[in-house]
């Protein structure tokens, strides 16, 4: 079973998504057997709380439907899952510090964006600040990251 750990910042807008798309596809695909994904938050702001309405309904409105309980990355994660995919470049550096404090080897803890092509050194935009707008175009973000990253998957598991 190969397991996947979106990560953000609060764990309440762009990973909860991204795991959302990513289980959905790979339930489409009925490939549940081999992969699974959850998410996390680098942060501990929002630690129990559900995703963020925004991105829930705008989610739904695109067909995918979001449900989590925010929690934030621990130590286990980095043996547990066997990629991290991080959502910008500040969680990707909390991320591998953390790895790095803690002596843990990992290698595939990534930024989510390098498998899409042409996005190399790009970032999920936060949209926690923004209007409604910026939720859609994280989905997008999200959607097509997503599709690329099973398709890596799948040629390489
Ligand atoms: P996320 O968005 O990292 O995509 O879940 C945010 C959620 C909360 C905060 C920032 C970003 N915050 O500052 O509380």
């Amino acid at each position: 079973m190969v397991k996947v750990l979106f990560v953000c910042l609060g764990n309440i807008c762009r990973s909860p998504v991204a795991e959302a798309i990513f289980n959905k596809r790979i339930k489409e695909a009925q490939l549940v057997h081999r992969f699974l994904a959850d998410s996390a938050g680098t942060s501990a702001y929002h630690l129990g709380d559900p995703p963020d309405q925004r991105s829930v309904s705008n989610a739904l409105g695109n067909g995918v439907k979001v449900s989590h309980s925010a929690r934030q990355v621990v130590r286990e994660d980095f043996s547990e899952f066997d990629y991290i995919l991080a959502m910008d470049r500040d969680n990707l550096q909390h991320i591998q510090l953390m790895a790095q404090i803690q002596e843990v080897s990992h290698n595939g803890i990534f930024l989510i964006r390098s498998f899409q092509s042409n996005a190399q050194g790009l970032e999920v935009p936060d949209p926690y600040y923004g209007g409604k707008h910026g939720f859609q175009k994280v989905f997008d973000v999200l959607d097509d990251c997503n599709q690329r990253f099973i398709e890596y998957l799948l040629e390489t598991h």
